[in-house]
């Protein structure tokens, strides 16, 4: 008898608040497609006569893990530092404390630090489940604009080289905290892909395979259910593939993509994938554990005029709660910096910290982390692998 059922007035008031924040959103998400149209180039760090690399500690194993990449990164830069071309500067307080206590996902003043860095090595941040905080990491990468996600793992034994382009603004995050509540009825999030956001991830995927000698790009997508927002991102790859005449263009939807990376064999042939924000979150999880374990995969956060670059792992509370803290794996971070090298145009250390890394976790591994006391610590770690620099 659903035509007699009536609203009471509070779901009728709901309703009506939910559509005016609607249009609300509507609105703001064209003008950042606007803006995006306007266009920007990105920064040339060879050509710069000082570079601010910001390191923020983060929650949990996180100033633990970032001190040990700071130490690898102050060895390798030593002669930089030295000469004042780069500047390794500290940023304190993008804690969860600190968060909560001003109510923001990043500290107007801490934002303020971040802005004045050209470049920014940072530790997992907390992520509080629910209410309406956003994640520190999210809104620092709409802040920054910080489109690219960029994740390599790499198993030589096995012929595997994949680059994952994840698009990091829009999709399930670009509104991740700002979704509607019919109270005692319904729940409703949404869903963003513009026209210029797609465009550009598209774009760095596609230059990358051409400028790494790759010869294909799996777009990853789910357009048989989400018809609107991965039917434009599947439109719209394949329009920015026509550029690239030598690099085939493949699709995937996600479900099988995920059970393809488990299949050995099969998975060795990807090369270059480009997909939308989160089914990119969670199948990068899974390609860093086929790769060793969330704790060895690194992860680039790149925009034109900033980027970020961080573990892939989250803060691991429980190993702190249960005193392992100095014995979490300072790897995923590390690798970091071995990308924020060859972003900021020094692809020299780069390739030795990349050969180190090698070494220290895949061929020679004489320190071994086990995340606890029978195993090694970060410090430990760090210490092994600049021996091998
Ligand atoms: C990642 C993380 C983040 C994400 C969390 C910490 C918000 O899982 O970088 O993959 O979901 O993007
Ligand atoms: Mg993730």
């Amino acid at each position: 008898m659903d035509g007699y059922m009536i609203n009471s007035a509070e779901t009728e008031a709901a309703i009506k608040e939910a559509a005016a924040h609607y249009e609300e959103l509507l609105r703001q998400q064209v003008a950042r497609q606007t803006r995006m149209e306007q266009g920007s180039s990105a920064k040339d760090f060879s050509s710069m006569d000082k570079i601010v690399i910001g390191v923020i500690g983060g929650d949990g194993i996180g100033p633990k893990i970032t001190a040990q990449a700071a130490r690898v990164l102050g060895k390798l830069l030593a002669d930089e530092i030295a000469s004042g071309r780069v500047e390794l500067r500290n940023i304190e307080g993008l804690t969860i404390e600190n968060r909560l206590a001003c109510g923001k996902p990043i500290p107007d003043d801490v934002m303020e630090e971040i802005k004045a860095c050209d470049v920014l090595l940072k530790g997992p941040t907390t992520t509080p489940n629910g209410g309406t905080m956003e994640s520190a990491n999210v809104a620092m990468r709409k802040a920054l604009d910080l489109y690219a996600n960029v994740r390599p793992v790499c198993i030589p034994a096995e012929g595997i080289d994949w680059t994952f382009f994840r698009e990091n603004t829009e999709g399930e995050y670009a509104l991740g905290s700002s979704g509607i509540e019919i109270p005692g009825k319904l729940t409703m999030d949404f869903k963003v892909t513009t026209l210029c956001g797609t465009r550009r991830i598209a774009r760095a995927a596609f230059e990358y395979a051409k400028n790494n000698g790759k010869t294909s790009v799996s777009i990853v997508t789910k357009a048989n259910i989400m018809k609107k927002t991965d039917g434009m991102f599947s439109a719209i790859c394949h329009e920015v593939a026509k550029d690239y005449p030598g690099i085939e263009a493949d699709e995937y939807y996600i479900d099988i993509m995920t059970a393809n990376l488990v299949k050995t064999g099969t998975r060795s042939k990807f090369q270059v994938f480009v997909l939308p924000n989160l089914y990119g979150d969670i199948i990068t999880d899974e390609a860093a554990q086929i790769q060793g374990g969330v704790g060895t995969a690194g992860s680039a956060n790149i925009g034109d005029q900033y980027a970020m670059f961080e573990a892939i792992h989250g803060s691991a509370p429980r190993m702190l709660e249960t005193g392992r803290g100095d014995y979490a794996n300072p790897a995923s971070i590390i690798k970091a910096a071995e990308m924020l090298l060859r972003h900021i145009a020094m692809a020299d250390k780069a390739d030795r910290l990349a050969a180190a890394l090698e070494a220290c976790t895949q061929t020679e591994k004489r320190v071994v982390i086990t995340g606890g006391p029978d195993g090694a610590t970060a410090e430990e770690f760090a210490d092994y692998l600049m021996e091998k620099l």
